[in-house]
């Protein structure tokens, strides 16, 4: 590739500059290297025609179910690839979920670095194998929406992380997702530590390149990118969407600024050789040269089969066939409804009231039962909470053909359903002694791109209560009926002390955010078909003070000054604080209850690799590719003559006189590099080596296996086996409690059926990072640590003693 080529497929060609994608990059067409079609939602294709609406990350986290992670994710891929999508953006890990109130907790899988992990790793498997590159997005400490975002007259918010809280919580899921060949990352707007994540040389070249040995592309968030030298430096690649922070003007910090760059020598030509070997490679890797990648098919912008080429350019824009309408959903339903359903978490049951019989007398309460009666897309990026709440609000989101809502599907199944289509008691309604009434809340956030019935993206006005006064109707419905159902849709944890005790309010699901099939995989728990079987990706507690303050505080003021986001919680977020403190929470991180019981028996743990208190030293270097190259002839950075251009598009060209510029620049001046620089070749962190780190890192330590039986009588289940590790006593290291370590999920068990499970510890698992020594330590090899079995964190009968090698059941769990 010449100059131009390189410094072209390394940056977008602008916003809205492409009709098709949310970001398309530019094209060496010369070599044969297409533009490259960058595409959300975390949930499916955004914004385009004929696509499934997947689940959001938070239910899918909630089915606690590594299989259905991974087959939602073949289908997205699937689905993706269909519709000509190169670079998935998605899954979602940062946030991890801190702040309760945090707008987009919900795109990933819950609060907790295991749980984040191996949400990302199975959802990377599913959508590569299709060809399409994932990006695991955001590096990193994106915890709130509020102040994410610089702007020439504002700094975003620095999110304060110390080394160790780095490590075990935050950076944990990007290493996994890098562990199983992730082909992109996204940094997030906000700076960690004082320095903007976009040109954070310590985070990308460092913890991310040269610690995790990350070998893809690493992109900027949407119009983060806010230096061309330094962030070239700092080990960026991809300057997304190619703008500056001020768009649609066709100026960019790279594109031709980096053909600058380059041609006067202030960004070495290798670092150029490398940012675009990343890109070319991942493509090369996933496939996506091969002859049937599809070509992008749908425009997002327009449901019309013609429309404007590049939309920035209005009204200058040449027109063209930008839809064409290719259907990818196949039956993607059955995946979406399966991830739906097995999500939904049963809090409470009391007198077992559910299941339903069909013939019951059935009152339905609440807006949220129905979808949209303005169309379920009536509101772009779905920033309106009106009708079912199947997904949250912002770029995680994709655009509906049709949203199966739980009323549909309750009147479906029973004969004798009444709907108030209200949020406030109806004065008309007519109670029977044996009624059951159904009441469906919300509660949202998304994107600080929009704000929602006054909430910035964060749910800063509706902090965890219900939306839409739900919490009123529940009371006023708990007043009048003596069986009431609770239904929420929401992002996130709720508080619902006003009426959980009220002796009617027998039974509450958390439906999360469903997706496309909110209906039919709610009835089907509702009338029994399916016991409920999802768990709490996170806690929830009596009230929100129960979380430290700073988590529960949102940054909300940014005059001047850098907001500090300081996260002095360290490793203690969600459970790991509460159990620090001594908190109950009204319900536990992995909560979540059946029709059935089920039992754990014939424990056991086998040691599988012997550990030392570090992992072996890590591979030295290999060799590194030869990226060197002398500065090319001013030449390569002139667009060729007859080239025409379209208006405010970004190209990599100078003009002639700039070129020659530049190239007499590299010969009479040199780049300020900071005091120290060199180039030399260090051996590399000693917690490096492989793709995520010290492959050691992922050595199974220990294998368990447990036995669940359905002990009922009736009902037909799936059972989730969580494993927590409790490290041993006295070891010189704070650490939380409980931690999750793995998990898995039964196939559903007929009553009397048994399954063996098998659960996993890894070198890694039973590490803390130590902060002097830089590495993964074993802080008691072979010491007492304990690991808990159970369904829940709080519900943890089984313990095995990883010393003794020995498992007991019939305990009372430690928290
Ligand atoms: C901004 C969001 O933060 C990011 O997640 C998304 O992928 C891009 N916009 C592109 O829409």
């Amino acid at each position: 590739m010449t100059l131009a080529e390189k410094t072209n497929i390394t940056a977008g060609t602008g916003i809205f500059m492409g009709s098709r994608c949310n970001g398309n990059t530019g094209s060496a067409p010369r070599v044969g290297f297409p533009q490259l079609c960058l595409n959300d939602a975390a949930n499916g294709v955004r914004q385009a025609d004929n696509v499934t609406v997947f689940p959001d990350g938070i239910t899918t986290g909630a089915t606690f179910d590594k299989k259905l992670m991974y087959e939602r994710a073949v289908a997205i891929g699937k689905e993706a690839r269909g519709k000509g999508v190169n670079i998935w953006l998605g899954p979602t890990v940062g946030p991890i979920g801190r702040k309760p109130k945090g707008g987009r907790n919900w795109e990933g899988f819950g609060a907790d670095p295991v749980l984040q992990a191996v949400g990302a790793r199975e959802t990377i498997k599913g959508i590569q194998e299709q060809g399409v590159i994932a990006t695991i997005k955001h590096l990193v400490g994106n915890e709130q929406e509020m102040y994410r975002m610089y702007n020439p007259f504002q700094y975003a918010y620095s999110a304060n992380i110390d080394d160790r809280t780095m490590h075990e919580l935050y950076l944990w899921p990007f290493a996994e997702a890098v562990h199983a060949g992730v082909g992109a990352v996204m940094t997030a707007y906000n700076a960690v530590n004082g320095t903007a994540c976009s040109q954070h040389p310590y985070l990308v070249n460092g913890l991310l390149k040269d610690e995790l040995g990350f070998q893809g592309l690493v992109m900027t968030d949407w119009l983060a990118h806010m230096s061309g030298v330094g962030s070239a430096l700092a080990g960026t690649d991809l300057d997304m969407p190619g703008d500056t922070q001020i768009p649609l003007f066709g100026n960019s910090y790279w594109m031709y600024e980096l053909t600058r760059s380059a041609l006067n020598g202030s960004v070495p030509m290798e670092r150029l050789n490398d940012m675009a070997t990343r890109i070319v490679a991942t493509w090369y890797k996933m496939g996506q040269d091969s002859e049937d990648y599809p070509r992008p098919n749908f425009d997002t912008n327009t449901r019309n089969r013609e429309g404007p080429l590049h939309p920035g350019a209005w009204p200058n824009s040449a027109s063209g066939v930008v839809n064409e309408f290719v259907p990818v959903q196949a039956d993607h339903d059955v995946v979406a409804r399966q991830v739906a359903q097995d999500a939904i978490t049963m809090l409470k049951n009391n007198d077992n009231l559910l299941p339903l019989s069909a013939s019951r007398s059935i009152k339905v309460f609440g807006t949220a039962a129905q979808v949209n009666p303005d169309g379920p897309n009536a509101c772009p990026d779905r920033n309106c909470n009106k009708g079912t709440l199947g997904q949250g609000w912002g770029s995680g989101t994709v655009d509906y053909e049709y949203l199966d809502d739980p009323i549909g599907a309750l009147k479906s199944r029973a004969s004798n359903v009444t709907f108030y289509n209200t949020d406030s008691y109806p004065s008309n309604a007519q109670v029977g002694a044996d009624d059951v009434a159904i009441v469906f809340i919300t509660s949202d956030a998304g994107e600080n791109s929009y704000t929602v019935e006054g909430n910035h993206g964060d749910r800063d006005a509706s902090r965890l209560s219900a939306w839409h006064n739900g919490d009123k109707l529940v009371k006023d419905v708990a007043n009048k009926y003596s069986n009431v159902i609770v239904v929420a849709q929401t992002v996130g944890p709720l508080t619902f002390e006003q009426w959980h005790d009220m002796p009617s309010v027998k039974t509450i699901l958390i439906a999360h955010l469903p997706g496309q099939e909110a209906g039919d995989s709610l009835a089907n728990v509702v009338f029994g078909d399916a016991s409920p079987c999802g768990h709490l990706p996170y806690s929830i507690t009596f009230k929100e003070e129960d979380m430290p303050e700073s988590v529960t505080k949102l940054i909300d003021y940014a005059l001047f000054n850098q907001p500090q986001d300081t996260y002095s919680e360290r490793l203690y977020i969600d459970y790991r604080w509460l159990n620090k403190e001594g908190i109950k929470a009204r319900y536990a991180f992995g909560h979540g209850l059946s029709y059935t019981n089920f039992s754990y028996t014939d424990v056991a743990i086998e040691k599988v690799t012997q550990l030392d208190t570090l992992p072996p030293p890590r591979k030295p270097k290999g060799p590194v590719l030869d990226y060197s190259q002398a500065i090319p002839n001013y030449t390569e950075a002139v667009k060729p003559a007859g080239f025409s251009t379209v208006w405010r598009y970004i190209y990599p060209w100078l003009s002639e006189s700039d070129a020659k510029k530049a190239a007499a620049d590299a010969e009479s001046k040199s780049y300020p590099y900071p005091a120290g620089y060199n180039d030399d070749q260090k051996p590399g962190p000693r917690a490096g080596g492989g793709q995520g780190g010290n492959p050691a890192l992922w050595d199974v330590a220990y294998t368990l296996s447990v036995r669940v039986t359905n002990t009922g009588q009736t009902h037909s289940g799936k059972a989730s086996v969580q494993a927590y590790l409790q490290f041993p006593d006295g070891i010189p290291y704070d650490t939380p409690v409980i931690q999750l370590r793995d998990f898995e999920k039964t196939a559903e068990l007929a009553p009397g059926e048994s399954e063996t499970v098998e659960l996993t510890l890894t070198r890694k698992d039973l590490s803390v990072w130590d902060v002097e020594i830089q590495d993964w330590v074993v802080p008691a090899v072979d010491g007492a640590y304990k690991v808990w079995i159970g369904a829940a964190s709080d519900d943890l009968g089984t313990v095995c003693n990883v010393d003794a090698l020995q498992c007991e059941s019939g305990v009372s769990g430690t928290v």
